[in-house]
């Protein structure tokens, strides 16, 4: 029988990618990182998708690989941060898989982000004050999309335990 996919939903630094290679490896499924396939089909990284085409660009293209990517079986998903704040998406994602939110408090993020200069929506001054604001909007809505929320501050390894054993 053709596997659920799994998608990994939560903020920006909270482990999504390093957790979703692990748990792909351990459940015999295929990894993809929604933000490198982006980049990849638009051979340029996310900062430069940004800033020469802006946003609202870029969740265009995140839109339509969530619809490709939810057709498809037996996936593990990195979302990106925003990703799971549409609706749509969360539908396009939600027919074939469950969706896991990685739980993590702002303040995790800023230490774990500190030296990161890939995130355009973190590249001001004051960024726990950034990361903060954007958390208050976007908690409820992960919330509503997770099948399952997951904390987000142990190792990988026991991240991915705990997943293993909840979606079960
Ligand atoms: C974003 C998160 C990023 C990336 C883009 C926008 C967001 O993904 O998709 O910079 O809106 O939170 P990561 O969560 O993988 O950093």
């Amino acid at each position: 029988m053709a596997k659920r996919n799994i998608i990994l939903c939560g903020f920006m630094g909270s482990g999504k990618s390093t957790i979703g290679g692990l748990l792909a490896k351990k459940m015999g499924m295929s990894f993809i990182d929604l933000d490198r396939y982006i980049e990849k089909q638009e051979n340029r990284t996310i900062s430069r998708i940004f800033e020469e085409s802006g946003e609202a660009y870029f969740r265009e293209k995140e839109r339509e690989a969530s619809v490709t990517l939810g057709r498809k079986q037996g996936l593990v998903v990195a979302a990106g941060g925003g990703t799971l704040t549409f609706e749509e998406n969360v539908k396009a994602f939600r027919e074939n898989g469950r969706i896991v939110l990685l739980s993590i408090t702002p303040e995790a993020v800023a230490l774990r982000l500190k030296n990161d200069t890939t995130r355009p929506l973190l590249a001001v001054p004051d960024k726990l004050g950034a990361i903060k604001e954007l958390f208050e909007k976007r908690l409820p809505l992960y919330e509503k999309a997770a099948d399952i929320i997951v904390d987000a501050d142990q190792s990988p390894m026991q991240v991915c335990a705990q997943i293993m054993s909840e979606l079960h």
